[in-house]
């Protein structure tokens, strides 16, 4: 499979994509978005996207939560309803909430049907709308029904992103910081000497990771080797979300990553041959974006409990996606358990006030 699809990036990207919906739709057209980004998003999009006044808008109410069997069923149902025997046109307008079910309902109607990703947040631009993996949570468990399908195109207008709350801002940049860290040495060295972090200066960071990640999936895109570099910091990311989503205390997906990349980053250095230099060079990096994340002495049990659920683990062994240096990922790292303990001791040792002891 070559999965290449267009990436247009920048302030004229919305204006190629109503250009194209001008030469190329003979379909009937649907926007599938969220409450939260109808209200926000919706105005400047259709302003700038005259072609698509007239497209049947599929609403959903916004949040993870809502990516749910309910709603791709009642996407399903509006598909049907207004297509009228046509070969209907999706573009999904929103966050990765948006593109994993409009993509999903996109892939699985008639069989697949062409559609179109409009990120609206950080994430998405930099993630979540490329790549074609889509997917809806099965009673809250996350992702656990999806198909691989490709958006036909990706427009992406950073323009969006002056309504985007600073939680979800630095979710976005947690990943942007991760694909280039993995993906290349040179774009690594960019981030520590040029990136400056401000809405007008995104562009940049915007266009390279997502290049990266087309590169990447372009290798690999149904998921079995180098893919899964971009999991680095997610698997105990993931057991981090997961302890404080059981104690109802707020975290957001990126600052568990931030916090996972930096354990994944000491256990890189143990397991996969991370220079020490390097090691300490982008944990400080990522510790001027993220403040330190808390991990009570009782919680550490079930993160290690956690992280032996990861869907990269096989037959009982934990293998982790981590990094010999910048740009050369080690997507199949086998790590002990003592390890994985290690490197939870090593973040929370880093944060520790001296008056703790
Ligand atoms: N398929 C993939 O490759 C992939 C990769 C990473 C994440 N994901 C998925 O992405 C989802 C998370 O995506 P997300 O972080 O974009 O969150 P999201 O889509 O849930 O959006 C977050 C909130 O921001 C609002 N919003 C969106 N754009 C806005 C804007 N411009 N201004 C103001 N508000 C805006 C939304 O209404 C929502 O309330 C998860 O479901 C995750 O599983 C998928």
């Amino acid at each position: 499979v070559k999965a290449i699809h267009d990436i247009i990036i920048g302030s004229h990207a919305l204006d190629s994509l109503n250009q194209m919906l001008g030469t190329e739709r003979k379909e009937t057209c649907f926007i599938i978005t969220d409450h939260g980004v109808a209200k926000s998003c919706l105005d400047y999009f259709l302003y700038k996207v005259a072609e698509a006044r007239d497209a049947v808008i599929i609403e959903i109410p916004s949040g993870d939560e809502n990516k749910n069997t309910t709603n791709l069923i009642r996407i399903w149902h509006k598909l049907l309803e207004h297509s009228n025997n046509t070969k209907p046109l999706i573009l999904n307008l929103g966050g990765g909430m948006v593109s994993d079910i409009g993509g999903f309902a996109a892939g699985t109607f008639n069989r697949g049907v062409d559609y179109y990703n409009i990120p609206t947040t950080l994430l998405a631009m930099v993630d979540a709308s490329i790549g074609g993996k889509t997917a809806i949570n099965i009673e809250n468990v996350k992702n656990k029904a999806g198909v691989f399908a490709l958006p036909a195109g990706v427009f992406i207008d950073s323009y969006f992103l002056k309504t985007l709350n600073q939680q979800h801002y630095l979710s976005g940049l947690a990943e942007a910081f991760k694909t280039l860290i993995v993906g290349d040495e040179v774009e690594w060295k960019w981030l520590q000497s040029e990136f400056m972090p401000g809405l007008e200066n995104l562009d940049p960071l915007i266009e390279k990771a997502a290049k990266i990640k087309q590169r990447i999936v372009s290798l690999d895109f149904f998921d079995k080797n180098v893919r899964k570099s971009l999991n680095f910091g997610h698997t105990m990311g993931h057991a981090l979300e997961s302890i404080y989503f059981s104690k109802n205390q707020s975290l957001t997906h990126g600052e568990a990553v931030a916090a996972g990349m930096i354990m994944e980053l000491y256990l890189s250095h143990q397991v996969s041959g991370l220079h020490l230099d390097t090691f300490i060079k982008i944990c400080s990096f990522l510790n001027k974006y993220f403040k330190p994340i808390e991990i009570e002495e009782a919680d550490i049990g079930n993160m290690i409990s956690v992280s032996k659920k990861d869907k990269k683990n096989f037959r009982g062994s934990r293998f982790l996606s981590l990094l010999q240096s910048p740009g050369k990922p080690d997507v199949n790292a086998l790590c002990s358990e003592d390890q994985i303990l290690e490197a939870i001791k090593f973040y929370r040792d880093l944060y520790r006030d001296d008056d703790d002891e």
